[in-house]
């Protein structure tokens, strides 16, 4: 019986057919889905900080209702995407103790400061921009909720995208002072983001299995040099120059080349070390413990009306 599951469930990812929750799939594909959807949630809520420590200190009112609508709409990514991870057999509690104790990670990008109001623009525009150059494969992902999960995502991200793009307009346009400020927040961005889309192909050790089981469908270094190809052009609509040296258009390779990332930063902030890490999960734990009375409310209400639990 093993052996027709697992003939049905290839022939089904080969037919480019979509996995559901209730189909039959390999142990290993649900583990691999519930590590890297969690850990995409996980990105979603601690993605919150950053920008949220701005809110109260936007420029006007209109941008201030923008970055609000963002923040939300990160809440509601993470929500979306750990519903989506509990199909898998997962609980969301399960999952949060698992960010807490630092089992699980989240996007190293959120372990940077945001120390200018031009960091906001500068998230927006590379940070939601790359989350949508790798997101929007992940709508074709094999599994169903998932896949989903990111067709809703995605719309919401462009938003995000823009914004930030229009935000890093109006600076750079602005006075000197505010052209400097945009400036210095892509000069501390850029990189960073060029991480997000994961290690070099053949430090990945994740990259041939998901491949192979449609759940990414482009390799890290494919997606980041699509990044790189979309950003050079907007960042000379922008009038704000890249921090790299060797950035240049190879007519060979029909993309930009550009220069060496600093992977020892990258691991290292994937052990810790970031500059925000710390920070982020304590906020995060904190967090967690004054929403309790909210979970037990909401428990209590759902056992006294004998709903299942919300
Ligand atoms: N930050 C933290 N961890 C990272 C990472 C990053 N930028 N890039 C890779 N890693 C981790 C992987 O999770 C894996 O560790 P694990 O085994 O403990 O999970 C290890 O480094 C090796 O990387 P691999 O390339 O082998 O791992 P994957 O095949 O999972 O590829 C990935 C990494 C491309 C990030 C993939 O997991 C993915 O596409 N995830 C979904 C997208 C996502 O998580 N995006 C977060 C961006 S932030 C965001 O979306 C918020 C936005 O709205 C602002």
């Amino acid at each position: 019986a093993q052996a027709a599951h697992e003939a049905a469930f290839d022939a089904a990812v080969a037919a480019e057919e979509r996995i559901e929750p209730r189909d039959w799939m390999p142990d290993a594909y649900r583990a691999s889905l519930v590590r890297q959807i969690a850990q995409h949630a996980h990105s979603e809520i601690i993605g919150m900080q950053p920008e949220a420590n701005w809110i109260t200190r936007a420029p006007t009112l209109r941008r201030k209702a923008i970055l609000m609508a963002k923040v939300q709409d990160e809440a509601g990514h993470g929500l979306y995407l750990y519903s989506a991870a509990e199909t898998l057999g997962t609980s969301r509690d399960e999952l949060l103790d698992k960010l807490h104790a630092g089992r699980q990670k989240y996007s190293s990008i959120f372990n940077y400061p945001t120390l200018t109001w031009a960091d906001v623009g500068a998230i927006g525009w590379l940070v939601d921009g790359a989350a949508i150059t790798n997101q929007v494969p992940l709508c074709r992902c094999s599994y169903g909720p998932y896949a989903r999960a990111m067709v809703r995502i995605c719309k919401e991200e462009s938003f995000h995208q823009r914004q930030g793009y229009e935000s890093l307009l109006a600076l750079s346009k602005g006075t000197p002072e505010q052209h400097a400020m945009a400036q210095d927040a892509v000069d501390r961005w850029w990189w960073p983001s060029l991480m997000m889309f994961g290690p070099p192909d053949g430090e990945s050790a994740h990259s041939a299995q998901s491949m192979a089981w449609k759940i990414k469908r482009h390799s890290n270094d494919e997606l980041r040099q699509r990044f790189v190809d979309i950003c050079v052009p907007q960042a000379q609509a922008l009038g704000l120059t890249l921090p790299d040296p060797d950035l240049r258009w190879n007519e060979e390779r029909g993309h930009y080349d550009f220069g060496p990332i600093d992977w020892t930063e990258f691991w290292d902030v994937l052990k810790g070390n970031g500059p925000c890490n710390e920070q982020r999960l304590d906020r995060r734990r904190q967090a967690h413990e004054e929403g309790a009375w909210v979970r037990e409310a909401a428990a209590a209400y759902a056992a006294k009306h004998g709903e299942a639990r919300a």
